[in-house]
């Protein structure tokens, strides 16, 4: 196994391909991208983007959505400048930030999307963060996340798929040595019972499976 990579210098170093990479080997490939703009309440006008990458998910949003005002976090910044080149005269913020440690503050945005970002994530990391999202949505908005997911639909040992996902990275943290608190991109996908179970527990309603190809799961949440 080749040694972990810190989560920004990961994507830094494959922006320039990651538009082809990615979409190439996720479930439903660059559809589940388009797909997501059709879940989005037909009344979104703030939408908040949580690992928002080079913006896959952006290009059937902004058609199905012009003027809409887009706020989206990443960490790695040449993943970003691609955005920025894509949609050069569109309402964007780009934050150059970890979402998991900046304050989205309270009921800024009509729908909160994360699209395949926390697959990376523990459930406390991810329910803290759910907290977060839930508080920066304004009542009756939306949550939806789209990501690589275990269901227990395909494969009856899903739990135990998750388990081994977690222990294999902290073995490998271990074997590398690593000690410090940094976010390292390695794969350790949830089952779908569980993230309806975290999202429920960080007090959102209506969660649910929308769409499924694959691994690729969407979930919406409501406020
Ligand atoms: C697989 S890419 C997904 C990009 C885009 N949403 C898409 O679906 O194509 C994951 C993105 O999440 C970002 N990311 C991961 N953890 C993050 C964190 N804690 N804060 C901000 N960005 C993060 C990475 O830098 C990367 O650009």
């Amino acid at each position: 196994m080749p040694a972990l990579e810190e989560m920004s210098a990961f994507f830094n170093g494959r922006a320039p391909q990651y538009d082809r990479v990615h979409t190439g080997h996720i479930g439903g490939g660059i559809e589940s991208k388009r797909v997501i703009a059709s879940f989005l309440p037909a009344r979104t006008k703030t939408l908040v983007d949580l690992g928002i990458g080079t913006g896959l998910e952006l290009e059937a949003i902004l058609q199905r959505f012009p003027g809409i005002e887009i706020t989206g976090f990443d960490i790695a910044e040449n993943m970003l400048r691609l955005l920025g080149e894509k949609y050069p005269s569109q309402k964007i913020r780009l934050l150059c930030e970890n979402y998991l440690e900046y304050d989205l503050g309270d009921g800024l945005y009509d729908a909160a999307l994360s699209v395949m970002t926390l697959h990376h994530y523990t459930h406390d990391v991810k329910t803290a963060l759910y907290r977060k999202i839930r508080r920066c949505v304004r009542p009756g908005g939306v949550y939806i996340e789209c990501d690589y997911m275990l269901s227990e639909n395909d494969c009856e040992d899903a739990q135990k798929q998750e388990d081994m996902h977690f222990a294999e990275y902290e073995r490998l943290k271990n074997e590398q040595g690593i000690t410090d608190n940094r976010e390292y991109h390695y794969d350790t996908p949830c089952t779908v019972t569980n993230q309806i179970k975290m999202l429920c527990a960080a007090g959102f309603t209506g969660v649910r499976k929308i769409w499924q190809t694959g691994n690729t799961v969407i979930l919406i949440a409501r406020k």
